[in-house]
């Protein structure tokens, strides 16, 4: 159908609202409480518009497109009540930006400047709150500074299945409050975080960090489980780098947020996911050994090439959380030792103690990413458990291992990651998915692009680079 926004004549689809129509055609119309991904609340009226001359202005959020409907969006009469609205909505707010997290990224904070008076007109006091309380141990709650748009509230109701918030009590006593304790255990709880158009929630663990004007996100992949949800890992510019004694060394990854990824994730992470970089900063094998000597990596290389080459039946476990490139350079390295090798797809991590193992939502119980893009490499065989009593007399094991896996007695090259190595003839240090550039292939077959946020330290290998050497 035909409809006119502000002398635009646009195509509307059946049952699409104004601001769904508007946001498509690139007219913003400001909105507190709507997100395409919850229902419609319609409480914030900060999207009110004026719809065919009709009296009253209409929530642009709610009111759906009808055939040769005229929409204005901003017209003084709009935007006197915009005004009006932002007045309204700052009236209690503290304005503590200078020491709010949210500064720089804050919804409120734009719109005050875009659609707010200049100067208040409030003549009374502010009326005070509780400020920074515990939510949670991943989130604080400063109800000064919320707003009541009731997002958070309907992500528990609608999408996380908790109900653990609700507003509770009435008009200017209202406030968000968490009512059940499945709060605690809301395994997307840390989603509300980005979904507050305020800093009422904040992150814990990323309190006073930083300023986030001196981060920027770069573009990557969880590898929690086999879903491999599309997030954004935020390290310091270049330019706000640290000023002080070892500051270089420091490869500090502040936070993880969403990646917004209609294919994946939607706009949604599981708490594994935000807690990505604190994962990823875990104790490291930083050097090359053999028999247990540190040696030049170029030694461990030579050292496992023999051993490859030697072996009469040879096999490597291939990590499931390695990149599909990884994957082709190991296969091409294969092809050249004749066939022989026989590769098993490892499973590096298990589900942690009271990590939920699976759900409907996001999380899957293979809690690596790649395992498909393994098996469509190496084909359905690699499925089978590595067998100790095979009789492999050399075994390249990719990944994480539990000290106790056997090996049945084989020469074991360990291209290890995190600490500890295993107590292996050759150990070969390689880098994290965050220090290089590739994909996993998820559980549904789609591909979870990441890009490098760091260089690896000095000493560590990509994986990739290794087979390419290691290959006779
Ligand atoms: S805490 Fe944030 S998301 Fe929740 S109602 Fe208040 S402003 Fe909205
Ligand atoms: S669902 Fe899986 S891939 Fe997605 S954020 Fe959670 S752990 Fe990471
Ligand atoms: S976005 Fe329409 S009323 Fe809040």
């Amino acid at each position: 159908m035909k409809c006119t926004i502000d002398e635009l004549l646009i195509e509307a689809h059946e049952g699409e609202t104004v601001l769904q129509a508007a946001d498509r055609h690139g007219i913003e119309i400001p909105h507190f409480c709507y997100h395409a991904k919850l229902s419609i609340a319609g409480n914030c009226r900060l999207c009110l518009v004026k719809v065919n001359n009709l009296p009253k202005l209409m929530p642009a959020c709610s009111v759906v497109l009808a055939p040769d409907m005229v929409v204005q969006t901003r017209s003084e009469e709009v935007q006197r009540a915009r005004r009006q609205v932002m007045q309204f909505v700052m009236l209690n707010h503290p304005v503590d930006c200078g020491i709010c997290d949210k500064a720089g990224e804050c919804t409120l904070q734009d719109y005050q400047r875009d659609y707010g008076a200049p100067q208040s007109t409030a003549r009374d006091p502010k009326r005070h709150n509780r400020k920074l309380a515990e939510l949670s141990p991943r989130i604080t709650l400063d109800n000064e500074r919320c707003i009541l748009c009731s997002r958070c509230v309907r992500f528990t109701q609608e999408i996380s299945g908790s109900h653990g918030l609700a507003i509770v009590d009435r008009g200017a006593h209202s406030t968000v409050e968490r009512v059940a304790d499945a709060w605690l255990a809301d395994a997307y709880s840390d989603n509300v975080i980005g979904l507050c158009p305020t800093g009422a929630l904040l992150s814990r663990d990323f309190l006073y960090q930083s300023r986030v004007w001196f981060l920027e996100p770069v573009p990557s992949a969880c590898n929690g489980c086999a879903r491999a949800c599309s997030v954004q890992v935020w390290r310091r510019k270049p330019e706000r780098a640290l000023q002080m004694p070892g500051a270089p060394a420091v490869q500090a990854a502040y936070r993880v947020t969403v990646q917004e990824n209609s294919r994946i994730n939607g706009p949604w992470l599981c708490n594994t996911g935000f807690g990505l970089h604190k994962a990823m900063a875990r104790p490291r094998v930083l050097a090359a050994q053999v028999t247990g000597g540190t040696v030049a990596a170029e030694a461990a290389i030579d050292r496992a090439r023999a051993l490859l080459v030697g072996a009469r039946k040879p096999a490597v476990l291939v990590s499931s959380q390695g990149s599909d490139q990884e994957f082709d350079a190991l296969l091409g390295a294969l092809g050249r030792l004749g066939g022989r090798l026989q590769a098993f797809v490892h499973a590096d991590r298990q589900p942690a103690r009271g990590e939920v193992v699976e759900d409907t939502l996001l999380i899957r119980a293979d809690k690596n990413p790649n395992r498909a893009g393994a098996i469509t490499r190496f084909g359905a065989v690699a499925r089978e458990p590595f067998d100790a009593n095979a009789g492999h007399d050399v075994v390249l094991a990719w990944g994480e291992f539990d000290p106790a896996f056997d090996f049945g007695g084989a020469h074991v090259v360990h291209l290890a990651t995190f600490a500890p190595a295993l107590r292996a003839e050759v150990v070969i240090p390689v880098s994290t998915h965050f220090e290089r550039s590739g994909s996993f292939t998820n559980c549904d077959g789609q591909t979870s692009a990441f890009s490098a946020v760091f260089a690896p330290p000095p000493g560590v290998l990509h994986a990739a680079d290794v087979f390419a050497r290691m290959a006779p």
